[in-house]
């Protein structure tokens, strides 16, 4: 069986493959939610400064009684926050709220590709985070293909992460092509698709999927656990969501089986192209900002 649950990022950073998701978590659930991942044995915790969560992210990680060192914490800097002071700004907003003096791993949440030199010096701010040690690595979010292509030409340091949308039914394979072409890793957000739970017409639900599902039958494994060893075989972070405490518990049992070349082609081939997140391109100050508390 392959080891599919330790990833080394670019920089020779290690991280575990699988972590545990908050978006949309309201705060007064997210502290239970993460005590649950981290007693399940979940060892990366993926917040972000617009979901409002960090404080309770960060309370879950003290009081789990492990060391610092023993836990990936990943974070996101919103795009009201870009710009290279106010980045810089954004980071201490959010080590303040998780607890931590250091973060593992911080990113851009979203490209602003109507100012995208704001976004180029929210990502100098990280470069220099990360030149003085308070992160242990960096990387972007929603970066399509001509976002990071921009970043490339500009930026010292290529990003360890890119995290997007990947699920069954969207897989972005131009962007993940990119991302392995210059060496940055796909992490897959919304993993099982729960993006795609509540939309109607054809392919709704990634749960409800009938190749998923016999797949999932042929190895005695639920649809949420097959679509993420899809991930991890495919070389991909993951870090589904979930309040549930059976759920979390379910999808970080992952480990004891192994998906054929055959079924991960056949999950491949049920990208619909449908994206379920806002377009990427569309991310403007005006419809999304909105500012991040100091505490
Ligand atoms: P809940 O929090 O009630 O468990 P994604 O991370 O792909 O966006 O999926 C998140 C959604 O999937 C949430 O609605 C979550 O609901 C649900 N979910 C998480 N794990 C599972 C699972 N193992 N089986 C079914 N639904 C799940």
């Amino acid at each position: 069986m392959s080891d599919a649950s330790t990833l080394t990022l670019n920089n020779c950073v290690t991280m575990p493959a699988l972590g545990f998701g908050v978006f949309q978590t309201p705060p007064d659930e997210t502290r239970a939610a993460v005590s649950a991942a981290l007693a399940d044995g979940y060892r990366n915790i993926d917040t972000a400064a617009a979901y409002g969560n960090e404080r309770q992210v960060g309370e879950a990680v003290a009081a789990a009684g492990l060391d610092r060192s023993e836990v990936f914490v990943e974070t996101k800097i919103w795009i009201s926050d870009y710009g290279y002071d106010q980045t810089l700004h954004g980071f201490e907003k959010s080590a303040r709220k998780l607890g931590v003096d250091q973060i593992d791993l911080l990113i851009l949440h979203q490209a602003l590709p109507s100012e995208f030199d704001k976004t180029l010096e929210a990502y100098r701010a990280l470069e220099t985070l990360l030149a003085d040690g308070k992160v242990r690595a960096i990387g972007v979010s929603n970066f399509m293909v001509d976002h990071l292509t921009a970043l490339l030409d500009r930026a010292t340091v290529v990003p360890a992460v890119n995290q997007i949308e990947v699920h069954p039914y969207f897989t972005q394979p131009q962007v993940q092509a990119m991302n392995a072409e210059h060496g940055i890793l796909t992490q897959a957000w919304s993993p099982i698709g729960g993006i795609t739970f509540y939309r109607d017409g054809q392919h709704s639900s990634t749960l409800q999927d009938p190749d998923i599902g016999r797949i999932a039958d042929a190895h005695g494994k639920t649809p949420a656990q097959v679509m993420l060893r899809w991930h991890l075989q495919r070389g991909r972070s993951a870090i589904p969501k979930s309040t549930n405490p059976q759920r979390i518990a379910e999808n970080i049992d992952v480990f004891d089986f192994e998906l054929t070349a055959t079924e991960l082609a056949e999950i491949d081939a049920l990208d619909t192209g449908r994206r379920g997140g806002p377009e990427p391109e569309a991310i403007t100050l005006e419809t999304f900002g909105r500012a991040i508390p100091e505490d």
